[in-house]
C-alpha cells in the first residue's frame, strides 16, 4: 500500500503567538500548501498539561485559528482544525502510552524545563506530552512535521514509537498487508535561518511565550509602535555588524537580529551581511523595523479582522475538524484492529 506523503504541525493556544512562531513555523506551513496536503491543529490538548483559564484558552484557540489564516493558510484546500474536536488523537495517545518507555520519556529536556524544581507537582499530561505529540502525527499517518529547533527531541520520540509499534505488532501489520510497517517515520522539517528565534534581551535563551518579559518577543499581536521600539531596544554588543558569516561567531544578539532579517526578507543571512556589514547597528535596526513592520503588520490586522466574528472562526475549526476526522478515523480503527481490539 503506497503512503501518501502528508505534512502535520501543531501550535498551542497559550497566548503571546510570537516572531519565533512565525518564522520557525507558520511561515513554512504556508510554503509547504503549494505543494502537499497538510493538516494545521491548534493542539488545545497539549495547552492544558498547564493550568489555563478556561474562556482565555477558547480566545487563544480561536487567535493560533486566526494566526494561520492571516498569513494565507488556505481552508478549504488544507485543514485547519483543533485537537480536542478530532477523538483519535487522545485515543492513539493512550496506546502510545502503552508503547513509550518511561526511560524514553525521561530524557524530554522540554518536560524538565517546563516541570522545573516542583517536578512532583507536574500533572501527570506534561510528562506524557510527547505521545499525545507522537499520535497527533501518526493518527494521519503523517510524513512530515514542520517545526522550530525546540521540537526535534519530541520528533525523535515520535520516531521511535512508530519504529516499536511496527516491530511489536509486526505480525498482524504484515497480516494487514502493510509491507513497510504501520506507521511512517515522520521527518522534521527544520529548515532555514530561524529555526530558533532567540530572546531580543538575552541571546542565549529563545523567544518564548512564557517568558516574562514582553520586551523580550515580537507578538504577532503588536502594533508597528510596539515592533519599532521593541527593535531599537534589543541587545546587541559594541562592534559593527560583520560582512562575512563567521564574524558573527561569539555573539549571539547579532546573529539572532541576522536571522530574523533573513528569514523574514527570505534571503540567506550571508546576503544580509553583503548589505548590512560594516555598518552600525542602528542603521540595521532601522532597516529590520520596517521590514518587520511591512511583512507582520498586515497579518496582524487581518488576525483583529478575524478575531471580530469569532463564529466564522469556529466555523473553520469545525468544518476542518469534520475533514481531519474523516482521514484519522478509518487509521485509528485498522490501529485498533492491529492491536487485538474488537471492533464492530
Ligand atoms: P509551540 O506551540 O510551543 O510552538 C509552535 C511552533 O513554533 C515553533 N517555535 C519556534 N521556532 C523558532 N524559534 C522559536 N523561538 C520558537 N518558539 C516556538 C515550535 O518549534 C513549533 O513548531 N509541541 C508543540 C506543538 C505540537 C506539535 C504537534 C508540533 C503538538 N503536537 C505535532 C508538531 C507536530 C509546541 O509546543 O509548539
Amino acid at each position: 500500500m503506497e503512503l501518501k506523503q502528508r505534512v502535520f504541525s501543531g501550535v498551542q493556544p497559550t497566548g503571546n503567538l510570537h516572531l519565533g512562531n512565525y518564522l520557525g513555523a507558520i511561515k513554512k506551513f504556508v510554503a509547504l500548501q503549494e505543494h502537499h496536503d497538510c493538516l494545521f491543529c491548534v493542539v488545545d490538548l497539549h495547552a492544558i498539561t498547564v493550568w489555563q483559564d478556561p474562556g482565555e484558552l477558547a480566545r487563544s484557540t480561536r487567535e493560533v485559528t486566526a494566526a494561520f489564516l492571516a498569513a494565507g493558510i488556505d481552508p478549504k484546500q488544507q485543514i485547519i482544525f483543533n485537537q480536542s474536536q478530532v477523538p483519535g488523537h487522545a485515543e492513539l495517545a493512550w496506546i502510545f502510552n502503552c508503547v513509550a518507555r518511561l526511560g524514553w520519556l525521561n530524557r524530554m529536556t522540554q518536560f524538565k524545563e517546563k516541570a522545573g524544581k516542583h517536578r512532583e507537582n507536574a500533572s501527570v499530561g506534561l510528562y506524557a506530552y510527547p505521545n499525545l505529540m507522537a499520535a497527533d502525527i501518526l493518527v494521519y499517518r503523517a510524513t512530515h512535521v514542520p517545526v522550530g529547533a525546540d521540537q526535534k527531541q519530541h520528533l525523535e520520540l515520535a520516531r521511535d514509537i512508530a519504529q516499536k509499534f511496527n516491530t511489536d505488532f509486526a505480525e498482524p501489520i504484515a497480516k494487514a498487508g502493510f509491507e513497510d510497517g504501520f506507521f511512517p517515520l515522520p521527518e522534521p522539517l527544520i529548515t532555514g535561518p530561524a529555526t530558533r528565534v532567540m530572546s531580543l534581551r538575552d541571546g542565549s535563551k529563545k523567544m518564548s511565550k512564557s517568558e516574562p518579559s514582553e520586551m523580550s518577543r515580537i507578538n504577532l499581536s503588536d502594533d508597528a509602535d510596539a515592533i519599532a521600539k521593541k527593535i531599537r531596544k534589543a541587545k546587541t554588543d559594541p562592534e559593527p555588524l560583520p560582512s562575512e558569516l563567521d564574524g558573527l561567531d561569539g555573539r549571539p544578539e547579532a546573529e539572532n537580529l541576522v536571522c530574523i532579517y533573513a528569514a523574514i526578507a527570505e534571503i540567506a543571512p550571508e546576503q544580509v551581511l553583503g548589505d548590512f556589514g560594516g555598518g552600525s547597528f542602528s542603521a540595521f535596526k532601522q532597516a529590520l523595523v520596517e521590514l518587520t513592520v511591512e511583512k507582520i503588520s498586515p497579518i496582524t490586522n487581518e488576525m483583529n479582522k478575524l478575531m471580530a466574528n469569532p463564529g466564522d472562526i469556529d466555523e473553520v475549526l469545525a468544518d476542518g475538524s469534520d475533514r481531519a476526522n474523516q482521514i484519522a478515523e478509518p487509521i485509528y480503527r485498522k490501529v485498533k484492529e492491529i492491536v487485538g481490539f474488537v471492533v464492530r
